[in-house]
């Protein structure tokens, strides 16, 4: 029988110069990638805590066994039973993706190649670790997933048009993409016609910005940890050696659009003194009141996501409704 460590690879294709040059450029246009939230291991521990959170867990953990109970069985129909690449975007701790492979492998599903996919690299090694039970391979990928390098890592592992993959981004990761043009232009380079999407999406549940607010303010007290707001800076803290009494964190919301079909929270970091910021050689001044933004997170009308796809050249194959969370599987038309 093959060893089991051997059927886990790691590939690392994030290039340090290039991280170097995404944050300088985030730092000068005042705009952070949300990846950056992530990564070190303040920013992947405090996301774990927040996952781990007795009261947060239950309600996750409800609708996700609620999810796959009622609906794997639908969603899996749609694969092939000898040969199926799992390639999980923004992999996060990989238990959904746990649960999802298990099903398959319990269903006879076999030859599954999973990939789980993260910027983070603390965050990756725990996906792996939630799947070392499983039976199939395992290539964990360390990568920007908007990255030329990952859209030719995937021409060159996945254009073989026989072999099907099912990418997945779950969590609401697609909610915290800034640009959802963008998002697709990335879907575009790496799905073929033969591969299947799966997401989910936090479906909106408030008429207006004001109402999401309020609701947003009181889970921040109860539901989720009340420091929940920090977990956004730990970059700034950890990475590039902030100081505490250098600002505040902050949270906007507004809708994208005039029928409110998109609600979106926008996370901040507020200079409350000048700074100067010395960063790889490069000095960059904030002043008193300026403001870095350093996360989005939006919240969707379900027919908005329906129309987005089918009007951007996608399929809808699935779409199901499980408490506060949208599941979507769609394919390329
Ligand atoms: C909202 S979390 C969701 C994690 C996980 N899928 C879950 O359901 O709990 C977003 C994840 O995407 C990763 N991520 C964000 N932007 C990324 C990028 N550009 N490339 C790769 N990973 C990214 C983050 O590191 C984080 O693990």
């Amino acid at each position: 029988m093959q060893n089991k460590e051997s059927k886990i690879k790691i590939i690392n294709l994030i290039s340090e110069i290039k991280k170097q040059e995404d944050v300088l450029v985030g730092l000068k246009t005042r705009s952070l990638d949300h990846k950056f939230c992530y990564v070190g291991t303040k920013g992947a521990d405090k996301w774990l805590a927040m996952l781990n959170d007795p009261e947060y867990r239950q309600i996750a953990e409800a609708n996700r066994e609620k999810f796959f109970q009622n609906n794997l069985d639908d969603i899996s129909k749609n694969f092939p039973k000898n040969g199926l690449n799992i390639i999980a975007l923004g992999v996060g701790d990989g238990l959904k993706e746990k649960v999802i492979i298990e099903f398959l492998e319990k269903n006879d599903f076999t030859n599954i190649h999973y990939y789980p996919v993260d910027f983070s690299k603390e965050l990756l090694d725990v996906a792996i670790n939630n799947a070392k039970h499983l039976k199939c391979k395992i290539t964990g990928v360390l990568a920007d997933i908007k990255s030329d390098d990952f859209a030719k890592f995937i021409r060159d592992n996945f254009s073989d048009v026989k072999q099907t993959s099912l990418f997945l981004m779950l969590g609401n990761t697609f909610g915290n993409f800034h640009d959802q043009y963008g998002i697709l232009d990335t879907l575009y380079g790496v799905l073929k016609t033969q591969d299947y999407f799966l997401f989910d999406v936090v479906i909106k549940r408030h008429n207006n910005k004001l109402d999401y607010m309020r609701d947003f303010e009181k889970n921040m007290q109860t539901i989720q940890n009340p420091k929940r707001v920090d977990h956004h800076q730990n970059y700034l803290v950890e990475e590039l050696g902030f100081k505490k009494n250098y600002g505040h964190a902050e949270v906007r919301v507004f809708s994208t659009d005039m029928n409110n079909n998109v609600l979106k929270r926008e996370h901040y970091f507020v200079f409350d003194r000048n700074v100067l910021v010395d960063f790889g050689g490069e000095k960059i001044n904030f002043a008193k009141g300026e403001r870095i933004k350093l996360q989005d997170v939006s919240w969707y009308e379900e027919n908005y996501v329906v129309s987005f796809f089918e009007g951007h050249g996608f399929e809808v194959l699935g779409k199901y409704k499980i408490g506060t969370s949208g599941f979507f599987l769609v394919k390329i038309k």
